[in-house]
């Protein structure tokens, strides 16, 4: 099962970088990342205002992975021991063995591999501790950064969602990726 993934041990390393569930005391490093217009520009949530938008949004991620629905690591520069970004996966199928990645980066810390070399982290994770066969990965058609990213990823661009949803007050097109186990060979 793709949710056996929520029992295993969710600490992740890499040389620069620890993996973990977000914290209550996160609260200013999340209000950082998503106060900010250029992090939030293709996102269809709006930039944070206030530090109880952060407060808030740390309780959906705690509560969506005690309920299972969402596993979202945050991203610590063990340098510092500061949150410099969040990832994840949701939109589990357990019958089409699927999930969804979503992920941003607070942007002084942008182009500099870390959320590539984050991501093969999350990525190598679920193929392993489950049998998971594809993940996907929506994106707006400007959002040039994250395009390039998953393409260096390995991941496939499978087609265009055109008017796909409701984003800022407009039906926005949407670029569909995926990447299957079949894709790790
Ligand atoms: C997308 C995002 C997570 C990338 O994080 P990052 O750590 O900077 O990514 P990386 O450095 O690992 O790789 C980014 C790649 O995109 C390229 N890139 C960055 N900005 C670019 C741009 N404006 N145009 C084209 N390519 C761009 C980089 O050169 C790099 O490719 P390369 O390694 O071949 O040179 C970050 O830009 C972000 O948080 N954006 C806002 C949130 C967001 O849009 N999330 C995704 C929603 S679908």
């Amino acid at each position: 099962m793709i949710k056996d993934l929520f029992d295993q041990n969710l600490i992740l390393e890499s040389d620069r970088l620890l993996l973990r569930p977000i914290k209550e005391s996160d609260t200013d490093d999340i209000f950082e990342i998503f106060s900010d217009k250029e992090v939030m520009k293709y996102y269809d949530l709006l930039p944070f205002l206030t530090k109880d938008d952060a407060i808030n949004q740390i309780e959906v991620f705690r509560k969506c992975l005690s309920e299972k629905t969402m596993l979202r690591w945050g991203i610590e520069l063990k340098e510092t021991g500061k949150l410099i970004g969040t990832c994840g996966f949701f939109a589990f199928s357990e019958e089409s063995l699927k999930a969804e990645m979503g992920y941003e980066l607070n942007s002084s810390y942008w182009n500099k591999g870390i959320m590539s070399e984050t991501l093969k982290m999350i990525m190598n994770f679920i193929f392993r501790e489950t049998d998971i066969n594809r993940i996907e990965a929506y994106v707006e058609p400007m959002n040039t950064a994250s395009l390039k990213l998953l393409e260096n990823l390995g991941f496939t661009k499978e087609g265009l969602l055109r008017q796909y949803e409701l984003c800022r007050g407009q039906l926005i097109d949407i670029t569909i990726w995926g990447f299957l186990r079949s894709d790790l060979e």
